[in-house]
């Protein structure tokens, strides 16, 4: 079979996204972006004529996994040139912006590096990449310099070329918007800073704008999107720097949104305003994402992180104050370089003192070029293993016993997929907890009253009691 397809003919795109919510949404404006250029979306990269690998930076084993999968592009694209076609490989995303060149280097079929922040000129770098067909050779090598490379930084004018979001943007009636990217915190364990620049708000205009497009194409449920996503201080309406709770309360009077969530906040820029807004904003659902990393004031000082234990205990406990039903969620870090049992215990402390309803868990991975990285005591793998399963235990047992708090309760659910078993459907409470019931697809998309009947470690299974109109939130 021929893939190279003339000029009007559907062109096919596969995306595979790694890494966090803001590649999913930026995987999304690319499938946006190459839409006019005649790309629909594949499910199979052996059907696609373009391939976009959407990579994350974050941690060792995100990164590597992309060179594997480079090779095996590498072997497709060899294969369909043999066959007389063609498969164009572009690299998307942290690796992208972090490696650059180095990855053409390494991978000689990628025909495109793109970075986060200028992804937008994908049509531009496709045309590139056609005019240097005949610099490519047979086999899938190429010339130095064949590849073509955009790794430049200025967030603002993405936004500004990027064009308005469509039904294709909103996923059984939720969709994600970023309003903020970059940032200039600098934990010393974080490569962010370096893949995504400088700290950035969108203008409120703009995103009061996209949020109007996504619920007009659909979307009862907004997330905003951050890589310190209240840190926001975006230009707004009125000219005034607007905080992302001045923007979450613009964003409660939009017809038809009924649940607004953001991440990833930062301890240190939840403001009076924004945990005051938990309380009274009845759209903004009771969770919160706000990872801690550590509970030991040495490591937190270590990391950078810009507070200590206490500041996050307090946090919460206001939070609390105004929103009793509150579920929080944090990221935590194991093994940082100089983490001490006591350290780690403080940890598991903090953890206990808190409760958690889920978490997210990781062992330091060290990462060229942050401070982290140049620091002595480095942790073995084998210590970090044994804290991470550890502290997983103890999530577990606290997520298990959040998900039992709720069994006997009516929730909202919005159902977002099929189940795994027919006859099943899949959606998300207030507290996103994922929850199974009995039920047809028509239900995708539509927000439905549940009775929860049983918790399991990372589920709860219940019985449709009433479809509710919308503009019933939690
Ligand atoms: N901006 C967010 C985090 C973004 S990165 C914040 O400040 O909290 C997502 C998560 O990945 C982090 O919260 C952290 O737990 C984890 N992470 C980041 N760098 C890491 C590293 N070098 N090793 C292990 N985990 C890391
Ligand atoms: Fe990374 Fe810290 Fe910035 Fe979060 S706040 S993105 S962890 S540097
Ligand atoms: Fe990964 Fe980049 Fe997100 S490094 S976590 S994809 S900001």
């Amino acid at each position: 079979m021929k893939n190279v397809r003339t000029n009007g003919q559907r062109k096919r795109v596969f995306i595979r996204t790694y890494g966090c919510q803001m590649n999913v949404y930026d995987s999304d404006r690319m499938a946006d972006v190459l839409r006019p250029l005649g790309y629909a979306l594949s499910e199979d990269p052996e059907h696609a004529d373009l391939v976009v690998l959407n990579t994350c930076h974050i941690r060792e084993k995100a990164s590597e996994k992309v060179y594997s999968e480079l090779g095996r592009l590498r072997d497709l694209k060899i294969e369909r040139r043999r066959a007389g076609g063609d498969l164009a490989i572009a690299v998307a995303g942290c690796v992208a912006q972090a490696e650059g060149e180095e990855i053409i280097r390494r991978q000689p079929a990628v025909d495109i590096v793109v970075g986060p922040q200028a992804y937008h000129r994908l049509p531009e770098l496709l045309a590139r990449v056609a005019r240097k067909a005949d610099e490519r050779l047979f086999d899938g090598r190429r010339r130095p310099g064949a590849g073509v490379l955009d790794t430049e930084f200025p967030a603002e004018s993405k936004f500004d070329h990027l064009p308005a979001p469509s039904e294709a943007d909103v996923r059984a009636g939720s969709a994600f918007l970023s309003i903020q990217e970059g940032c200039d915190k600098f934990c010393t364990f974080c490569v962010v800073p370096y893949t995504r620049g400088a700290e950035y708000s969108r203008p409120a205009t703009a995103v009061l704008q996209e949020a109007r497009a996504l619920a007009a194409a659909g979307a009862v449920e907004i997330t905003l999107l951050g890589q310190n996503v209240n840190a926001y201080h975006g230009e707004g309406v009125d000219g005034s720097a607007w905080t992302l709770a001045r923007l979450i309360r613009a964003l409660a009077e939009i017809d038809g949104l009924v649940r607004l969530r953001y991440t990833t906040s930062h301890p240190r820029d939840m403001d009076d305003d924004l945990i005051a807004a938990h309380g009274c904003v009845p759209q903004l659902m009771p969770y919160l994402h706000l990872p801690v990393q550590s509970g030991s004031d040495r490591i937190l000082e270590a990391m950078n992180r810009g507070h200590d234990r206490d500041h996050f205990r307090r946090l919460v406990d206001r939070l609390r104050a105004v929103s009793p039903d509150l579920a929080l969620s944090s990221d935590f870090i194991v093994g940082f370089p100089g983490e001490s049992d006591a350290d780690f215990d403080d940890t598991m402390r903090l953890v206990d003192e808190i409760g958690f309803a889920s978490a997210y868990t990781f062992k330091y991975s060290r990462r060229p070029g942050t401070p982290g990285a140049a620091l002595g005591d480095q942790l073995s793998d084998g210590a970090k293993t044994a804290r991470l399963g550890a502290l997983q235990s103890l999530l577990g047992d606290q997520q298990r016993a959040f998900n039992e708090s709720k069994v006997g309760t009516v929730v909202p659910v919005l159902f977002a997929e099929a189940g795994r078993k027919p006859g099943q459907v899949l959606g998300k409470s207030p507290w996103l907890q994922s929850v199974y019931v009995e039920g047809d697809a028509d239900m995708i998309g539509s927000i439905v009253n549940v009775r929860l009947l049983a918790a399991y470690a990372l589920s709860l299974s219940g019985e449709v009691v009433s479809k509710q109109p919308f503009g019933v939130a939690a």
